[in-house]
């Protein structure tokens, strides 16, 4: 799974709901993936991706093998992704993949065709994630009760937050979504997202600097790290790093259901003070981020949830329960 696009949004919403029955049935699944390989395969720095990539195949019964970091891997002699995506398919029946390069996954999901592995993208450059995305999706559906009619707030990095990216992508196919994209104007969101907002025909958006003005407005606030490792000048980044801080007085201007999101890591752009507030909702993500890999790894393996039966799925179309 390189993009959640090519995912009819029945499966999507099969995936969040399968990560709901998990959460109440750990111990009925423990040993779904048994005998099952993970590989991950990390090019960049992680804790809560790779980290939860795994802690999903273990919980599930399965084991992992990978290396977190290109320097101990085969890369650091030259070795293309192709050729040691495709070593890795001899090891591992599933591969989850991050890299500082956009596309990366696709030339690894292609290079592990041949050996009908499937390959999830857990980040690849400024380009996209669509795993942190179910982790988004399946939080704003248990906060806000449905994905669909929503206020939503994105701040921060919205050119290279790859969250941002595959985030609005998800949500523009459920609709009626009105995105707030608040962001300076050397970090606005690039012309495909836009682009994507408008071809769904139901969802709208405005641009601004003014985080203050428009938090009132919001169902969800999706803060983001400015993305230090994508910028060319370090001048730059020093810059536009604090442009955003969100702290317990400026939430005060906030509805008090509103949902305070971000992927993680955060580095100023949440005080700490905000971690007490009902609204932030951050660690859940943390939360359901291990879920959801729970259920996709098990999903794309084709393992059965003991007990899961898909007829019985009982979220609708629009992210209400049936
Ligand atoms: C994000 C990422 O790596 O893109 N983090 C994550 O996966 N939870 C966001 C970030 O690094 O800022």
């Amino acid at each position: 799974m390189i993009t959640l696009d090519g995912l009819p949004l029945s499966s999507l919403l099969s995936i969040i709901d399968r990560s709901r029955y998990i959460a109440t049935h750990m111990r009925d699944v423990a040993d779904t993936c048994r005998g099952r390989v993970l590989a991950t395969l990390f090019y960049e720095p992680s804790t809560r991706t790779r980290l939860s990539f795994e802690t999903a195949m273990l919980r599930l019964g399965g084991n992992t093998i990978g290396f977190a970091g290109a320097g101990l891997s085969s890369a650091s002699k030259g070795e293309s992704i192709a050729d040691t995506v495709r070593t890795v398919c001899e090891y591992a029946d599933v591969i989850a993949i991050r890299h500082p390069r956009e596309g990366a996954a696709l030339v690894a999901a292609r290079a592990a065709a041949r050996r009908g592995v499937p390959v999830i993208n857990a980040g690849d450059g400024g380009h996209l994630h669509p795993t942190q995305t179910l982790a988004d999706l399946a939080t704003i559906r248990e906060r806000c009760g449905r994905l669909t009619d929503l206020t939503v707030g994105l701040c921060g990095d919205l050119l290279f937050g790859r969250t941002v990216h595959s985030l609005i992508g998800a949500l523009c196919r459920f609709g009626g979504i009105r995105f707030v994209l608040v962001s300076p104007d050397e970090l606005a969101a690039p012309r495909w997202v836009l682009d994507q907002i408008q071809a769904s025909g139901s969802c709208s958006y405005e641009c601004t600097r003014d985080l203050q003005q428009v938090i009132g407005r919001l169902d969800v606030l999706y803060m983001t790290r400015v993305q230090q490792e994508r910028f060319a000048s370090e001048d730059e980044y020093v810059r536009l790093r604090d442009t955003y801080v969100l702290d317990h007085a400026k939430l005060q201007a906030a509805q008090p259901h509103m949902a305070v999101l971000h992927p993680l890591p955060r580095v100023h752009e949440i005080a700490v003070d905000v971690d007490a507030d009902p609204r932030a909702a951050y660690f859940d993500q943390v939360r359901n981020g291990m879920l959801v890999r729970m259920a996709l790894e098990s999903a794309v393996l084709g393992d059965a949830l003991p007990g899961w039966d898909e007829e019985t799925a009982n979220l609708k179309g629009d992210g209400t329960w049936k």
